[in-house]
């Protein structure tokens, strides 16, 4: 039986994310100018699965709603609230009625991968798994739920942040689950920090005789739960940009250098771009440098000034400011100062911000 339904958690809190996230939740934060989400919903439409619940906290449900719309998806989309951020294994059981008795993918809605799906599918469907995780090798893996696993990629034993790891294959956002996981969360108890924990499900499955195994990511991955994984993950799919792009107009007194995409509208005079890079629809650039892994977003407005390895979304102005790096930056915030600055910046700042240096 193939997998037709997944399901995206995007509750939470995005505690770490703060203050980005008070006004602009993380699954939408934009990712070289798409939402997050807009990635993950492509590749799960890209091998076949249609029907797709997004679990969304009583918060932040509308803007959720919003940016996933702003495309028209080809997908039977809908989303269920989940009253309080109580674990990933209770998004499950609030999900059970989308759910019903089907096999499903469950992908977080704050992960990205450069990987395809087939493979989980594949390896959950032949082996009529009750659960496939989706693993990755990683360098520190004493910061991650990690899986020890047999010759044919069986799951013997999952063990959260081990301080003497047996194996460095982490245990990332994407899952697939037969019905079996609702027995199973029905089962488990909060953990410490009062969540019913998914890896605790799996656990109960793995005890209870469920057959639990495993496919090797071998792509990229991204948990874009920091402002270092964002800048990272940007800097990762920025690279991905096949050619130069431009629908805006460059005046001959500037330089356009590699992978750079600029938006229809968007003027830039006097400036350097250097990717790769990417900016939006009807911005003003001035006097500036927009050096590589930067995405700026539509109607930004920046005159004389540096920008390297920075987001900066929607509306944003920044005037005068010596040099901007390892930023993000929300919406319609405007940064200027008043002479030249001469230092270099970092920013982490959510919507309608003004500083002024
Ligand atoms: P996390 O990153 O583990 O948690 P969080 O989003 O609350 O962030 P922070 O730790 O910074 O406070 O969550 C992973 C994904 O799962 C994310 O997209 C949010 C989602 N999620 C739910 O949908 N329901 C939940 O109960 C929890 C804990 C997370």
């Amino acid at each position: 039986m193939t997998i037709k339904k997944a399901l995206i958690l995007a509750g939470g809190r995005g505690t770490r994310l703060r203050p980005i996230t008070h006004t602009i939740p993380k699954q939408v934060i934009p990712i070289a100018n798409r939402p997050i989400l807009h990635y993950v919903l492509e590749q799960l439409g890209s091998v076949g699965i249609k029907e797709i619940a997004i679990v969304v906290s009583p918060d932040n449900q509308k803007q959720i709603k919003h940016y996933v719309e702003l495309h028209h998806w080809n997908l039977k989309l809908e989303y269920i609230e989940q009253k309080a951020p109580q674990g990933l294994a209770h998004a499950v059981i609030v999900s059970r009625e989308f759910l019903k008795d089907d096999s499903f993918l469950m992908y977080l809605g704050d992960n990205l991968s450069g990987g395809r799906l087939e493979g989980i599918l594949s390896t959950f469907e032949s082996a009529k798994a009750d659960a496939t995780l989706m693993l990755k090798e990683v360098d520190n893996p004493q910061q991650f739920g990690i899986a020890e696993i047999g010759t044919d990629g069986e799951i013997k034993r999952l063990i959260e942040k081990p301080t003497n790891p047996a194996s460095n294959l982490a245990i990332i956002g994407i899952y697939c689950f037969s019905s079996r996981i609702h027995q199973a969360a029905s089962r488990i108890a909060p953990s410490n920090r009062g969540e019913l924990e998914i890896t605790d499900a799996i656990q109960y499955l793995l005890e209870s005789g469920g057959i639990v195994n495993s496919e090797r990511l071998d792509s990229w991955w991204f948990d874009c739960g920091t402002k270092d994984d964002l800048l990272q993950a940007n800097e990762t799919i920025l690279a991905q940009l096949s050619m130069q792009h431009i629908r805006g107009s460059i005046s001959e007194d500037s330089k356009v250098e590699g992978l750079v995409d600029v938006g229809k509208g968007t003027v830039i005079t006097n400036s350097e771009i250097v990717g790769p890079a990417k900016i939006g629809k009807n911005c003003v650039i001035t006097n500036s440098f927009i050096g590589p892994a930067t995405s700026i977003g539509s109607k930004c407005k920046i005159n004389d000034s540096r920008i390297i390895r920075t987001i900066i979304m929607d509306n944003g102005i920044i005037d005068s400011v010596a040099q901007v790096e390892n930023s993000v930056i929300g919406k319609n915030c405007r940064i200027f100062s008043s002479r030249k600055s001469v230092d270099k910046k970092q920013f982490m700042i959510g919507d309608d911000a003004e500083i002024l240096l």
